[in-house]
């Protein structure tokens, strides 16, 4: 954010007050009320935060209205064509594209910590078999700060640093080995002469007892995956990830917290809720009954995969994840390209439909992710926790921004209390019977 000379007046009870009008790089222009209160004795009142900005950031950018997304300053869709996600990675945690020595020693870093404590694997066995994989990994990663001593420091730089190599390199495996759990078998160590998406996807389909061989395509929408989803500013997990540091929790204490933030229909669950919705619509003729209950009001039912807070326009992620379900399906899948048909009936019908363009709804990254994700073989419960795994190095990176600004305070909103007040304390042995 620029620091210039203009003000906003604002009158609040016959007094007038002035606040610093700054312009970021990009987007809205910003009031800065944090004296609101001390000078003025009143607060905001912003369910939401539709009209907060909760901190300054220079890591990922948003034009809802536009649809643009940008990991610093380089648009998603220029990265999902040319890069990788350890790329992306060295991106958003330092700010630049690397040099070609600087990704190399990056990679070796990230692969050399892929591994993870072989005591963990009874913090697995206490889990029930069925348990879903979300509730697995929220726990091991909230574990992970009683296994690595040595990266909790959050006063210390170099702690700091391999924390989010950690974080980074451990997660496909802490996922993967909950996948494996789940399905009764045996956990596969990770394999560092692969690339970062392959490696995930052994660990996931890959047993023992019988050879394993990746497949270049599918590595390659398994990391546009990954890419996608590794940032989007401040949305309710990456919040949530802030808050928790703010306080100075230890970065695993973090992390855990976001991805239990994530798993929430609303947020990170959508892309399970949304492939479940597309197999229960089933055929482009039941397409209508599901948007006549999508637009009453009185039926809690929405589309899933549809609607954003901040994009009013196509979310640019969904362009990408729709032409790469094309090109997955074409290879691997058959069964799945009926329901790839409803999706793209759906969204086509829904598209030129007045409630759907009144309120600006469109189809976000959700809407063709899970049908990708199906195909290439995992089940529904795995969709939010690989979510999960591409957004850490996002809510890592927020992290370690968030830990050296100045400005850095505990979060603590205030809040408009409408309850009762100085009631009088009555004995249980008083109150009426
Ligand atoms: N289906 C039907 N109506 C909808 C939908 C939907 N998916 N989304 C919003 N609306 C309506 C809503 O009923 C409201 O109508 P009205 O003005 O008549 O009351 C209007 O659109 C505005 O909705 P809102 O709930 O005020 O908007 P929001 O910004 O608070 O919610 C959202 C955003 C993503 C939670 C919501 O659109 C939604 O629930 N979508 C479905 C779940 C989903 O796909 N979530 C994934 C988001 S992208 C991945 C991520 O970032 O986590």
């Amino acid at each position: 954010m620029k620091k210039d000379n203009r003000f906003v007046s604002m009158d609040i009870n016959g007094k007038t007050y002035k606040f610093p009008f700054t312009s970021p790089t990009a987007g809205p222009n910003v009031i800065d009320i944090r004296n609101l209160y001390k000078e003025a004795d009143v607060f905001t009142y912003d369910p939401g935060f539709t009209s907060t900005a909760s901190c300054q950031s220079d890591i990922t950018f948003i034009d809802g209205e536009k649809g643009i997304l940008q990991y610093r300053g380089y648009s998603i869709e220029d990265l999902a064509e040319h890069s990788h996600f350890l790329e992306v990675c060295f991106l958003l945690l330092y700010g630049d594209l690397p040099t070609y020595d600087e990704m190399v020693r990056f990679e070796e870093l990230v692969t050399m910590h892929t591994m993870v404590h072989e005591q963990l694997i009874n913090f697995y066995r206490g889990f029930r078999r069925d348990a879903h994989p979300m509730a697995i990994i929220t726990g091991v990663v909230g574990a992970l700060s009683a296994f690595y001593h040595d990266s909790i420091d959050i006063n210390d730089p170099q702690q700091r640093e391999i924390a989010c190599i950690r974080m980074i390199a451990k997660l496909p495996t802490i996922t993967a080995m909950a996948h494996k759990y789940s399905i009764g078998q045996p956990y596969i160590y990770p394999s560092n002469d692969l690339d970062y998406s392959s490696n995930f996807l052994k660990m996931c389909f890959s047993v023992p007892a019988e050879k394993y061989e990746s497949n270049e395509i599918i590595s390659t929408a398994m990391d546009r995956i990954f890419m996608l989803h590794a940032d989007h500013e401040q949305n309710a997990s990456t919040s949530t990830v802030r808050l928790a540091g703010s306080s100075g929790a230890n970065p695993f204490a973090c992390i855990a917290a976001g991805i239990a933030c994530l798993w929430g229909p609303a947020h990170g669950g959508a892309n399970e809720a949304c492939l479940m919705m597309l197999h229960e619509i089933g055929t482009p003729d039941k397409i209508p009954e599901y948007l006549k209950r999508a637009k009453d009001r009185n039926d809690p039912f929405r589309l899933m995969g549809f609607g954003h807070r901040v994009y009013k326009n196509f979310d640019p992620r969904a362009h990408v994840m729709k032409k790469s379900a094309d090109a997955v399906l074409d290879l691997v899948d058959s069964k799945n390209k009926p329901i790839l048909n409803v999706a793209k009936e759906l969204e086509r019908i829904a598209l030129e439909d007045d409630y759907f363009r009144d309120r600006k709804l469109y189809p976000n990254v959700d809407f063709y992710s899970g049908i990708i994700l199906n195909a290439l073989g995992f089940p529904t419960s795995m969709f939010t926790p690989i979510f999960a795994l591409s957004r850490t190095v996002g809510w890592i990176s927020q992290w370690k921004e968030m830990i050296v600004d100045p400005t850095l305070k505990i979060g603590r909103p205030r809040q408009k209390y409408m309850g009762k007040v100085n009631l009088e304390y009555i004995p249980v042995e008083d109150r009426p019977k």
